[in-house]
């Protein structure tokens, strides 16, 4: 081999692994994306994971934050399935609250907020008679088929079998309750 053959043997070389490294570079930067995607996915998931009964559609979304917002400070917020939908709309309108006061909402977050409960609990019979506590509504009942409540089930009960209550999550159970369905 001439020393210029041999030199150019040498540049191809340098070419090849120059290409070579350049093709690493670009891989590490497309998985490290990839990864970073992915974890970013997996983070998202508690919130995204369905903690109450229904799904809830876009055009209901505002509603359920400001009803967190404002119906979730004292205590957690109960899901709307639990009580009837006259039961929330006299929670509502009153400032009187459970023997104290509370600020009652104002249009427009009022009327978004009565949207979203409305929707998403059942009206009661005419006759029957309008439960304010979660103790004596039938539709929490109807929840609970088979669960040995305690009695009188109250709102700061819940979290003793439901673990994420206060996020607002009944789906997940404490790990008894999950064996025993
Ligand atoms: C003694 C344990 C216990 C207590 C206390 C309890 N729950 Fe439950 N809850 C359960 C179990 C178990 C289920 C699942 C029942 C089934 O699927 O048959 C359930 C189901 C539910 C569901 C339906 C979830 C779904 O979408 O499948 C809601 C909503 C709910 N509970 C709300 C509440 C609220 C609100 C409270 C407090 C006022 C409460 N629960 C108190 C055990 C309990
Ligand atoms: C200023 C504090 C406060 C705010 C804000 C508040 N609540 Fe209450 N709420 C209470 C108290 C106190 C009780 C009675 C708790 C008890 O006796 O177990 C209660 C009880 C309840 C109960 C009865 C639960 C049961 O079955 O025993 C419901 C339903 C309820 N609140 C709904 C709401 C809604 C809806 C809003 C938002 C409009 C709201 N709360 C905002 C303080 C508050």
């Amino acid at each position: 081999m001439t020393n210029l053959t041999k030199y150019r043997k040498h540049r191809q070389l340098q070419r090849k692994s120059l290409g070579l490294l350049l093709v690493a570079i670009t891989w590490s930067l497309a998985m490290g994306w990839l990864i970073s995607f992915a974890t970013n996915a997996q983070g998202a998931t508690p919130t995204s994971e369905i903690g109450t009964v229904d799904v809830v559609p876009a055009q209901y979304q505002l509603g359920q934050e400001l009803y967190l917002e404002n119906c979730s400070s004292c205590h957690i917020a109960l899901p709307p399935q639990v009580l009837p939908t006259q039961t929330w709309k006299n929670i509502l309108q009153d400032s009187q609250h459970y023997g104290g006061q509370i600020q009652p909402l104002v249009d427009p977050p009022r009327l978004l907020v009565w949207r979203y409960l409305s929707t998403f609990s059942r009206p009661i019979l005419e006759d029957e008679q309008i439960p304010y506590r979660v103790n004596s509504s039938r539709f929490f009942k109807a929840l609970h088929p088979q669960v040995k409540l305690p009695r009188p089930v109250e709102i700061n009960s819940c979290v003793s079998c439901h673990p994420s209550a206060n996020e607002y999550n009944f789906r997940r159970l404490t790990p008894e309750w999950e064996n025993s369905n």
